[in-house]
């Protein structure tokens, strides 16, 4: 369970965060002035701090200071009413992780903790290199094939110099990984390490998310803001699909690449930046310099450093290693015991292409472990595993074979509701708890886990939806 600490004077705003969080699944902890605040954060385990900037006695930059002196990864979000702003910028040039506007949508609010949470793991969940599968601790990047050995070496060589990196290779090949095993080996491991991802940001907001922007730089810029790259300085930005950055943007990337500096939107401040980059794409670079979608000199750049990460199909000698290591940690996770594999499975997940590469062998173990009744995993569940995951891709089978896409479509053509993506969204998640407590046999937690969620927002949506189970559900 995720720790938040909320420090605030507004007795009235606490009250509210806390119930809101704990609601959510967040354990919470508060203080009413940064002196308190600090206190906690030296004592207990947080995992993010939300940090209004106006207090009496420390304010609230002394306590961002003091709360990044002592951790320098803890994510912190801070709170500021419009108008002062100043300071929350202040502190986000020093690494708060991001700022909200007071007053905020709660939607939002719950979005940026999220991310942050997700940011703060993503800097301190160690991954460690070429382990036995079964001493893993948390997560690992796993395999003995002499293609896995070359990238071993590669991330060794280039992890304590400031290089920038380029990881290439397929979709779950663990160019994620790889990023993040750079980034720990660094000499900037105790600094942040951001990442940002060309392609699910929208072109539009990718630039200012990169370099901020000054007041009045377009419609809407009602205050500065302070990129990811400047809000990086001292530490690492993890480009990730830089093959699919619009070209406009490239030429920005060059400079920082080439001179050290940005300038902020609608700027004409030259700002010195000291950020190290490491790139990912799953694209063919090449084919898009020649279809003038991917800047030359920018490749050229990029390419000096190189890590290819092999498909799964590739090495295919891992694959027991690899098998053997999902089955353990996902048996944790499902507390389960791990039921093992036969023979005639191994062979089976020997011979499969594995177009998804690791992570679709991690789902596949994963799926099996939920339908396996405790026997070791035979072919059978091994298939039914595979064909359960292509049934629920969107490129596969046509629309009458795929029964979630055709009651989509009836959705939206049939239904007059003003809030037709929630409700729909809440259907879906109706029918998921339904089947997971069915899976579960009524068990909530064992349903919370398998579905990924806190029993706190599982016990809320089960209220909210109105599910009930045939037999008589089991806490
Ligand atoms: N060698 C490995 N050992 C253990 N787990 C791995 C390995 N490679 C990938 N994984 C797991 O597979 C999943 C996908 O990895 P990751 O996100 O790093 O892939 P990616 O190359 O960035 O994929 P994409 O291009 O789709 O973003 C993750 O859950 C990761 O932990
Ligand atoms: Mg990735």
């Amino acid at each position: 369970m995720n720790t938040v600490l909320i420090i605030d004077d507004d007795d009235q705003l606490r009250k509210s965060f806390h119930k809101l969080l704990t609601e959510e699944g967040y354990r919470v902890l508060s203080a009413a002035s940064g002196e308190a605040g600090v206190e906690i954060a030296r004592k207990e385990a947080v995992d993010l701090a939300i940090l209004d900037m106006r207090l009496p006695g420390m304010n609230g930059l002394e306590t961002f200071r003091a709360l990044h002196a002592l951790e320098p990864k803890l994510p912190v979000i801070v709170m500021t009413a419009f108008g002062t702003t100043e300071t929350a910028i202040e502190a986000t040039k020093l690494g708060a992780f991001d700022y909200l506007l007071k007053p905020f949508d709660i939607p939002d609010m719950l979005s940026v903790i999220v991310k942050g949470l997700e940011a703060g793991r993503f800097m301190r969940s160690p991954v460690s290199l070429d382990v036995a599968p079964d001493k893993a601790l948390g997560e690992a990047i796993i395999g003995r094939s002499a293609a896995m050995q070359e990238v071993y070496k590669a991330i060794g060589r280039v992890a304590a110099t400031d290089a920038t990196v380029l990881i290439r290779g397929e979709s779950g090949t663990g160019k994620e990984l790889a990023a993040r095993a750079i980034y720990q080996h660094s000499l900037r491991a105790d600094k942040p390490f951001l990442i940002i991802n060309c392609v699910a940001i929208p072109e539009t907001l990718l630039e200012s998310e990169l370099f901020g922007y000054e007041k009045g730089a377009f419609t809407g810029a009602v205050q500065k803001r302070v990129g990811k790259i400047e809000q990086a300085h001292g530490g690492t930005v993890f480009l990730d699909e830089i093959g699919d950055m619009p070209f406009s943007l490239q030429s920005k990337m060059l400079r920082l690449l080439q001179e050290k500096s940005i300038e902020r939107l609608g700027g004409r401040e030259t700002v010195p930046v000291d950020v190290r980059i490491i790139a990912a794409t799953n694209r063919d670079l090449e084919a898009a310099i020649a279809e003038g979608r991917f800047r030359e000199d920018l490749y050229y750049r990029l390419e000096v450093v190189t890590i290819r990460m092999p498909p799964l199909s590739r090495r295919a000698g891992d694959i027991p290693l690899l098998t053997e290591y999902f089955l353990s940690r996902y048996a944790v996770h499902a507390r389960v015991d791990n039921p093992g594999i036969t023979d005639d499975a191994k062979a089976l997940l020997a011979t499969y292409p594995w177009p998804g590469n690791v992570r679709e062998l991690g789902n596949v173990i994963q799926k099996a472990l939920i339908f396996n009744r405790g026997a070791p995993l035979n072919p059978d569940d091994i298939a039914q595993a595979i064909s359960e995951k292509g049934r629920i891709r969107p490129s596969g089978g046509s629309d009458t074979e795929n029964p979630l896409r055709e009651w989509a479509r009836r959705m939206l053509l049939d239904t007059a509701s003003e809030h037709l993506f929630e409700d729909c969204m809440d259907h879906a998640a109706a029918v998921l708890i339904g089947e997971a407590l069915n899976i579960s046999g009524g068990n909530r937690s064992k349903a919370a886990k398998i579905l990924g969620v806190s029993r706190p927002t599982l016990h809320s949506r089960i209220e909210k939806y109105g599910i009930e189970m045939e037999t008589s559900v089991k806490e």
